[in-house]
Protein backbone atom coordinates (compact mmCIF):
# COMPACT_ATOMS: atom_id res chain seq x y z
CA UNK A 1 0.00 0.00 0.00
CA UNK A 2 1.36 3.30 -0.98
CA UNK A 3 0.84 6.45 1.46
CA UNK A 4 0.66 9.86 -0.97
CA UNK A 5 -1.51 11.69 1.44
CA UNK A 6 -1.40 11.55 5.26
CA UNK A 7 -3.82 13.60 7.51
CA UNK A 8 -1.82 15.25 10.64
CA UNK A 9 -4.22 16.02 13.94
CA UNK A 10 -3.30 18.72 15.66
CA UNK A 11 -0.81 21.73 14.80
CA UNK A 12 0.93 22.33 18.15
CA UNK A 13 4.61 22.03 17.88
CA UNK A 14 4.69 17.86 17.55
CA UNK A 15 1.88 18.05 15.24
CA UNK A 16 3.28 21.26 12.88
CA UNK A 17 7.17 19.47 13.14
CA UNK A 18 5.25 15.74 11.13
CA UNK A 19 3.39 18.02 9.04
CA UNK A 20 6.34 20.20 7.67
CA UNK A 21 8.38 16.84 7.47
CA UNK A 22 5.97 14.98 6.16
CA UNK A 23 5.18 17.72 3.26
CA UNK A 24 8.93 18.02 3.12
CA UNK A 25 9.45 14.47 2.14
CA UNK A 26 6.64 15.14 -0.72
CA UNK A 27 3.27 13.76 0.92
CA UNK A 28 0.40 15.57 0.45
CA UNK A 29 -1.04 16.96 3.85
CA UNK A 30 -4.13 18.26 5.49
CA UNK A 31 -3.64 19.36 8.89
CA UNK A 32 -6.02 19.91 11.16
CA UNK A 33 -6.89 21.72 14.39
CA UNK A 34 -10.13 22.69 16.61
CA UNK A 35 -9.92 26.10 16.05
CA UNK A 36 -8.21 28.68 13.55
CA UNK A 37 -5.75 30.43 15.69
CA UNK A 38 -4.70 26.81 16.23
CA UNK A 39 -3.63 25.81 12.86
CA UNK A 40 -2.13 29.28 12.19
CA UNK A 41 -0.02 28.98 14.96
CA UNK A 42 1.27 25.54 13.43
CA UNK A 43 1.73 26.91 10.34
CA UNK A 44 3.80 29.80 11.73
CA UNK A 45 5.93 27.17 13.22
CA UNK A 46 6.44 25.42 9.92
CA UNK A 47 7.26 28.77 7.85
CA UNK A 48 9.82 29.54 10.76
CA UNK A 49 11.58 26.33 10.25
CA UNK A 50 11.17 26.41 6.55
CA UNK A 51 13.18 29.91 6.35
CA UNK A 52 15.53 28.51 9.19
CA UNK A 53 16.61 26.04 6.54
CA UNK A 54 16.62 28.38 3.93
CA UNK A 55 18.69 30.78 5.88
CA UNK A 56 21.39 27.39 6.46
CA UNK A 57 21.43 26.50 2.64
CA UNK A 58 19.55 23.67 3.29
CA UNK A 59 16.83 24.19 1.03
CA UNK A 60 16.50 26.98 -1.47
CA UNK A 61 13.94 29.58 -1.03
CA UNK A 62 11.76 28.35 -4.15
CA UNK A 63 11.21 25.32 -2.70
CA UNK A 64 9.23 27.10 0.47
CA UNK A 65 6.09 27.54 -1.50
CA UNK A 66 6.48 24.06 -2.69
CA UNK A 67 6.47 22.62 0.29
CA UNK A 68 3.66 25.17 1.67
CA UNK A 69 1.46 24.44 -1.38
CA UNK A 70 1.16 20.38 -0.21
CA UNK A 71 -0.22 21.21 3.27
CA UNK A 72 -3.78 21.92 3.41
CA UNK A 73 -5.08 23.33 6.67
CA UNK A 74 -9.09 22.73 8.07
CA UNK A 75 -10.65 22.47 11.30
CA UNK A 76 -12.72 19.16 10.74
CA UNK A 77 -12.43 15.57 10.84
CA UNK A 78 -14.05 15.34 8.19
CA UNK A 79 -11.79 17.45 6.33
CA UNK A 80 -8.76 15.76 7.75
CA UNK A 81 -9.43 12.50 6.44
CA UNK A 82 -10.78 13.89 2.84
CA UNK A 83 -8.60 11.73 0.44
CA UNK A 84 -5.79 10.38 3.20
CA UNK A 85 -4.17 7.16 3.37
CA UNK A 86 -3.58 7.55 6.93
CA UNK A 87 -3.11 10.04 9.40
CA UNK A 88 -1.19 11.10 12.38
CA UNK A 89 -2.71 12.01 15.19
CA UNK A 90 -0.65 14.93 18.00
CA UNK A 91 -3.37 16.10 20.44
CA UNK A 92 -2.86 16.15 24.29
CA UNK A 93 -2.29 13.50 26.09
CA UNK A 94 -5.41 12.18 26.89
CA UNK A 95 -6.36 8.83 26.45
CA UNK A 96 -10.27 9.76 26.94
CA UNK A 97 -10.14 12.81 24.55
CA UNK A 98 -7.96 10.50 22.48
CA UNK A 99 -10.28 7.59 22.41
CA UNK A 100 -12.70 9.84 21.66
CA UNK A 101 -11.27 11.32 18.52
CA UNK A 102 -10.46 7.97 17.31
CA UNK A 103 -13.88 6.76 17.45
CA UNK A 104 -15.36 9.96 15.01
CA UNK A 105 -12.39 9.62 13.28
CA UNK A 106 -13.33 5.65 12.69
CA UNK A 107 -16.59 6.67 11.53
CA UNK A 108 -15.77 9.30 8.80
CA UNK A 109 -12.39 7.28 7.58
CA UNK A 110 -12.27 4.89 5.01
CA UNK A 111 -11.91 1.63 6.55
CA UNK A 112 -8.13 1.62 4.81
CA UNK A 113 -6.88 4.98 6.50
CA UNK A 114 -3.97 3.52 8.54
CA UNK A 115 -4.36 5.51 12.44
CA UNK A 116 -1.14 6.17 13.69
CA UNK A 117 -0.41 7.85 16.89
CA UNK A 118 2.20 9.99 18.14
CA UNK A 119 1.54 9.66 21.65
CA UNK A 120 4.83 10.15 23.94
CA UNK A 121 3.44 7.20 26.55
CA UNK A 122 -0.05 5.84 26.30
CA UNK A 123 -1.46 2.53 25.01
CA UNK A 124 -2.06 1.87 20.97
CA UNK A 125 -4.00 -1.09 21.72
CA UNK A 126 -6.43 1.05 24.22
CA UNK A 127 -6.89 3.66 21.38
CA UNK A 128 -6.81 0.94 18.73
CA UNK A 129 -9.33 -1.03 20.64
CA UNK A 130 -12.04 1.53 20.60
CA UNK A 131 -11.97 1.65 16.56
CA UNK A 132 -12.88 -0.88 14.22
CA UNK A 133 -9.79 -1.06 12.52
CA UNK A 134 -7.13 -2.29 15.63
CA UNK A 135 -5.47 -4.16 13.16
CA UNK A 136 -4.67 -0.60 11.06
CA UNK A 137 -3.74 1.26 14.47
CA UNK A 138 -0.23 1.73 15.41
CA UNK A 139 2.13 4.00 17.21
CA UNK A 140 4.45 6.40 15.02
CA UNK A 141 6.29 8.84 17.44
CA UNK A 142 8.35 11.42 16.57
CA UNK A 143 10.82 13.62 18.92
CA UNK A 144 11.09 17.13 19.78
CA UNK A 145 12.12 19.09 17.62
CA UNK A 146 11.04 16.72 14.83
CA UNK A 147 12.99 18.00 11.86
CA UNK A 148 15.24 17.63 13.47
CA UNK A 149 14.98 14.20 15.46
CA UNK A 150 15.88 11.25 13.55
CA UNK A 151 14.31 8.69 15.13
CA UNK A 152 10.82 7.40 15.28
CA UNK A 153 9.58 4.63 17.21
CA UNK A 154 7.24 2.46 15.23
CA UNK A 155 4.78 0.99 18.34
CA UNK A 156 2.84 -2.39 17.37
CA UNK A 157 -0.50 -2.56 19.70
CA UNK A 158 -1.84 -5.78 20.29
CA UNK A 159 -3.94 -6.33 17.18
CA UNK A 160 -1.84 -4.20 14.65
CA UNK A 161 -0.71 -6.03 11.58
CA UNK A 162 2.24 -6.86 10.17
CA UNK A 163 1.18 -5.25 7.16
CA UNK A 164 0.58 -1.71 9.01
CA UNK A 165 3.83 -1.95 10.73
CA UNK A 166 5.91 -2.16 7.11
CA UNK A 167 3.85 0.65 5.61
CA UNK A 168 4.58 2.93 8.54
CA UNK A 169 8.29 2.29 8.75
CA UNK A 170 8.08 3.08 4.88
CA UNK A 171 6.64 6.42 5.34
CA UNK A 172 9.33 6.81 8.50
CA UNK A 173 11.83 5.91 5.94
CA UNK A 174 10.30 8.44 3.23
CA UNK A 175 10.25 11.08 5.97
CA UNK A 176 13.80 11.01 6.56
CA UNK A 177 13.65 8.94 9.87
CA UNK A 178 15.21 5.68 11.31
CA UNK A 179 12.59 3.48 12.84
CA UNK A 180 12.98 1.30 15.45
CA UNK A 181 10.05 -1.04 16.15
CA UNK A 182 8.98 -1.78 20.06
CA UNK A 183 6.00 -3.81 21.16
CA UNK A 184 3.99 -1.67 23.29
CA UNK A 185 5.08 -1.09 26.59
CA UNK A 186 4.40 2.11 28.93
CA UNK A 187 6.54 4.82 27.31
CA UNK A 188 8.01 2.17 24.72
CA UNK A 189 11.73 2.68 24.65
CA UNK A 190 13.08 6.26 24.66
CA UNK A 191 10.62 7.87 26.96
CA UNK A 192 11.00 4.77 29.74
CA UNK A 193 15.05 5.36 29.43
CA UNK A 194 14.81 9.72 29.38
CA UNK A 195 11.91 10.56 31.42
CA UNK A 196 13.34 9.16 34.85
CA UNK A 197 16.69 10.73 33.67
CA UNK A 198 14.80 13.93 33.85
CA UNK A 199 12.67 13.25 36.50
CA UNK A 200 16.13 12.79 38.86
CA UNK A 201 17.48 15.91 37.32
CA UNK A 202 14.20 17.65 38.78
CA UNK A 203 14.55 15.75 42.25
CA UNK A 204 18.30 17.43 42.24
CA UNK A 205 17.05 20.59 41.82
CA UNK A 206 14.57 20.72 44.18
CA UNK A 207 16.66 19.32 46.88
CA UNK A 208 18.64 21.96 46.26
CA UNK A 209 22.09 19.99 45.49
CA UNK A 210 22.75 22.32 42.93
CA UNK A 211 21.52 25.47 40.39
CA UNK A 212 19.86 24.31 37.01
CA UNK A 213 22.13 25.86 35.22
CA UNK A 214 24.99 23.94 37.25
CA UNK A 215 22.98 20.59 36.42
CA UNK A 216 22.40 21.56 32.83
CA UNK A 217 26.33 22.35 32.42
CA UNK A 218 26.77 19.14 34.35
CA UNK A 219 24.69 16.86 31.87
CA UNK A 220 26.50 17.99 29.15
CA UNK A 221 29.78 18.82 29.66
CA UNK A 222 30.12 15.42 31.98
CA UNK A 223 27.77 12.89 29.66
CA UNK A 224 27.83 14.80 26.29
CA UNK A 225 24.19 15.58 26.13
CA UNK A 226 23.23 17.97 23.19
CA UNK A 227 21.00 19.70 25.95
CA UNK A 228 21.14 19.25 29.89
CA UNK A 229 17.88 17.52 31.13
CA UNK A 230 16.02 20.53 32.39
CA UNK A 231 16.55 22.59 29.05
CA UNK A 232 15.13 19.40 27.92
CA UNK A 233 12.49 19.35 29.65
CA UNK A 234 11.42 23.04 29.04
CA UNK A 235 11.76 21.86 25.46
CA UNK A 236 9.08 18.98 25.57
CA UNK A 237 6.81 21.05 27.45
CA UNK A 238 6.55 20.45 31.49
CA UNK A 239 2.84 19.21 31.24
CA UNK A 240 3.68 16.77 28.45
CA UNK A 241 6.15 15.35 30.82
CA UNK A 242 4.60 15.04 33.73
CA UNK A 243 1.99 13.38 32.27
CA UNK A 244 4.14 10.61 30.82
CA UNK A 245 5.83 10.62 34.68
CA UNK A 246 2.57 10.31 35.91
CA UNK A 247 1.87 7.34 33.39
CA UNK A 248 4.90 5.43 34.13
CA UNK A 249 3.97 5.73 37.77
CA UNK A 250 0.37 4.24 37.48
CA UNK A 251 1.18 1.38 34.70
CA UNK A 252 3.93 0.32 36.42
CA UNK A 253 3.02 1.31 40.10
CA UNK A 254 6.39 1.51 40.89
CA UNK A 255 7.74 4.60 43.56
CA UNK A 256 10.88 5.33 40.92
CA UNK A 257 8.66 6.67 38.70
CA UNK A 258 7.01 8.71 40.97
CA UNK A 259 6.56 12.82 39.13
CA UNK A 260 8.17 15.37 41.35
CA UNK A 261 6.39 17.93 43.72
CA UNK A 262 8.38 20.79 42.01
CA UNK A 263 7.57 19.94 38.65
CA UNK A 264 3.70 19.43 39.96
CA UNK A 265 3.54 22.97 41.52
CA UNK A 266 5.37 24.66 37.99
CA UNK A 267 2.67 22.99 36.16
CA UNK A 268 -0.20 24.49 38.00
CA UNK A 269 1.16 27.00 38.03
CA UNK A 270 1.11 27.48 34.32
CA UNK A 271 5.04 27.42 33.84
CA UNK A 272 5.58 24.68 31.15
CA UNK A 273 9.03 25.73 29.53
CA UNK A 274 9.15 27.07 26.24
CA UNK A 275 6.03 27.11 24.97
CA UNK A 276 4.46 29.68 27.88
CA UNK A 277 7.31 31.78 27.98
CA UNK A 278 8.78 30.27 31.23
CA UNK A 279 9.90 26.96 33.12
CA UNK A 280 13.31 26.02 34.46
CA UNK A 281 14.21 29.39 32.58
CA UNK A 282 13.01 32.05 31.49
CA UNK A 283 12.14 32.61 27.36
CA UNK A 284 10.46 36.38 27.76
N1 LIG B 1 12.85 23.25 15.39
C1 LIG B 1 13.24 22.65 14.25
N2 LIG B 1 14.52 22.36 13.94
C2 LIG B 1 15.45 22.72 14.83
C3 LIG B 1 15.12 23.35 16.05
C4 LIG B 1 13.75 23.61 16.32
N3 LIG B 1 13.32 24.17 17.47
N4 LIG B 1 16.26 23.57 16.75
C5 LIG B 1 17.26 23.12 15.99
N5 LIG B 1 16.77 22.59 14.85
C6 LIG B 1 17.55 21.94 13.79
C7 LIG B 1 18.39 22.94 13.05
O1 LIG B 1 17.68 23.47 11.92
C8 LIG B 1 19.55 22.08 12.61
O2 LIG B 1 19.19 21.33 11.45
P1 LIG B 1 20.27 21.08 10.27
O3 LIG B 1 21.28 20.14 10.87
O4 LIG B 1 19.43 20.46 9.17
O5 LIG B 1 20.82 22.41 9.94
C9 LIG B 1 19.73 21.09 13.75
O6 LIG B 1 18.47 21.07 14.42
C10 LIG B 1 20.82 21.48 14.71
O7 LIG B 1 20.52 22.81 15.11
P2 LIG B 1 21.54 23.84 15.72
O8 LIG B 1 22.93 23.54 15.26
O9 LIG B 1 21.02 25.24 15.53
O10 LIG B 1 21.32 23.64 17.27
P3 LIG B 1 21.97 22.63 18.23
O11 LIG B 1 23.18 21.99 17.67
O12 LIG B 1 22.05 23.41 19.49
O13 LIG B 1 20.86 21.49 18.36
C11 LIG B 1 18.93 20.42 19.16
C12 LIG B 1 19.56 21.76 18.80
C13 LIG B 1 18.77 19.59 17.89
C14 LIG B 1 17.57 20.74 19.75
C15 LIG B 1 19.88 19.70 20.18
O14 LIG B 1 20.09 20.52 21.29
C16 LIG B 1 19.32 18.38 20.66
O15 LIG B 1 19.43 17.36 20.00
N6 LIG B 1 18.71 18.40 21.86
C17 LIG B 1 18.10 17.20 22.44
C18 LIG B 1 16.71 17.05 21.90
C19 LIG B 1 16.06 15.80 22.41
O16 LIG B 1 16.60 15.01 23.16
N7 LIG B 1 14.80 15.60 21.99
C20 LIG B 1 13.99 14.49 22.43
C21 LIG B 1 13.03 14.98 23.44
S1 LIG B 1 12.02 13.68 24.04
C22 LIG B 1 10.71 13.67 23.02
O17 LIG B 1 10.56 14.47 22.15
C23 LIG B 1 9.73 12.59 23.26
C24 LIG B 1 8.40 13.13 23.69
O18 LIG B 1 7.49 12.05 23.65
C25 LIG B 1 8.41 13.69 25.08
Amino acid sequence: MAIKKIGVMGAGLMGAGIAQVAAQSGFEVNLMDVEERFVQKGIAIIEKNLKRQVDKGVIQASQVDQIRGRITTCLSPADLVNGVDMTIEAVIENLDLKKKVYKELDSLAAPGVIFASNTSALSITEMGSVTNRPDKFIGMHFFNPVPAMKLVEVIRGYGTSDETVAVTKDVAKKMGKTAIEVLEAPGFVVNRILVPMVTEAIYVLQEGLATAAEIDEGMKLGANHPMGPLALADLVGLDTLLSVQQHLYEEFADPKYRPPVLLKKMVRAGRLGRKSGKGFYDYS
